[in-house]
């Protein structure tokens, strides 16, 4: 610990998150000791921004200098990295992998060592950008002590975020995350690839749909979910959907699956809205997963994954 108290951090890995967190609990007054990376270009160009912190020549350094040690590597890389250095009593190994509980420092534990789980629910596509949205954002907190959790908490505060302890295995609750943030990209760059069909660029089209996005996630933000769902689901405007399917059928079978489960969905969203009533409902289950449309989705759709 420091002289205010403050454990003494070290980080392995220098990537998005490494750098992120480096740079927020920096800001927020923790002594950052060491950090080591594989490039080590961006080591240094890291610790070049960390007042005191030395870059390390070894992963071992890092965890001799520190209180609490930050393994920011890739998922499959924790294990392996946490069972290749020595740890001692008084220290902690932490990783940040969101779908995975304390197990995968059991290399860290055997060596006496405290454990923990430090899960940003947010993502960092850039270092830059990652400060900014760190505030407000969750951080799912774990440890194997009572005073381990309550350090993380104060690092998660820290830095702006809001800690909280799961309580329970991680697997779903990363794929909710995964759902929500990741699979919105990839369904985005699904509607976007359609505006192909009519000559234009799918950065054409992102550009046009990323103000009907914003303007979706105000509306869920300000009234939640089922209030924020519109459109010709929640109207109960079957006509229009068989429409889609029909164009879909002809012109992108591809996309047929995706918006058939997540117009089912919708429905249940728009039932519980209570903007369409059962017999609307049907009509528009019917269309979206009748084996009619599902049989045109595999005479056009050899592509189909
Ligand atoms: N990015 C996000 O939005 C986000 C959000 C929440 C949590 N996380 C979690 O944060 C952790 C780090 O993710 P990240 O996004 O910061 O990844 P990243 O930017 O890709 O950085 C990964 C780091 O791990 C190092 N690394 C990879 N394989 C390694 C190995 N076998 N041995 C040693 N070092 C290795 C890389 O070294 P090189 O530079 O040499 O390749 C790099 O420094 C992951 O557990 C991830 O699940 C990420």
């Amino acid at each position: 610990m420091d002289r205010s108290g403050r454990p003494r951090l070290g980080f392995i890995g220098t990537g998005v998150v490494a750098t992120a967190l480096a740079r927020g609990l920096t800001d927020a007054g923790y002594p950052i000791a060491a950090v080591h990376g594989r490039n080590r270009r961006r080591a240094q160009a890291l610790v070049a921004g960390l007042p005191g912190a030395i870059l390390a020549p070894s992963r071992q350094d890092v965890v001799d200098a520190a209180d609490i040690v930050v393994l920011a590597v890739s998922d499959d890389a924790v294990a392996h990295v946490a069972a290749s250095v020595r740890w001692r009593p008084g220290c902690a190994a932490v990783h940040c992998n969101g779908a995975a509980s304390l197990d995968l420092l059991r290399a860290a534990s055997d060596g006496g060592a405290e454990v923990g789980v430090l899960h940003p629910l947010q993502s960092f596509a850039n270092p830059d950008q990652a400060g900014r949205l760190m505030r407000g954002s969750c951080f799912r907190v774990e440890a194997s002590s009572e005073r381990l959790r309550a350090l993380l908490e104060e690092m998660a505060s820290a830095v702006g975020g809001r800690p909280f302890v799961l309580g329970a295995d991680p697997t779903l609750y990363h794929v909710s995350a995964v759902l929500a943030s990741n699979y919105l990209v990839a369904l985005l760059d699904l509607a976007a690839s359609l505006w192909t069909e009519w000559g234009a660029t799918p950065e054409d089209g992102l550009r046009a749909l990323l103000p009907l996005v914003r303007g979706t996630i105000e509306n869920i933000d300000a009234l939640g979910i089922p209030a924020a769902l519109t459109g010709p689901i929640a109207r109960g405007d079957a006509g229009t959907v068989e429409r889609h399917l029909a164009a879909l059928r002809a012109l992108a079978p591809h996309v047929m699956p995706v918006y058939k489960e997540l117009g089912l969905r919708a429905v249940s969203v728009a039932l519980a809205k209570g903007t369409i009533g059962s017999e609307q409902a049907r009509r528009l289950e019917e269309a979206l997963g009748s084996p009619d449309a599902l049989s045109g989705e595999s005479e056009g759709g050899a592509g189909c994954a």
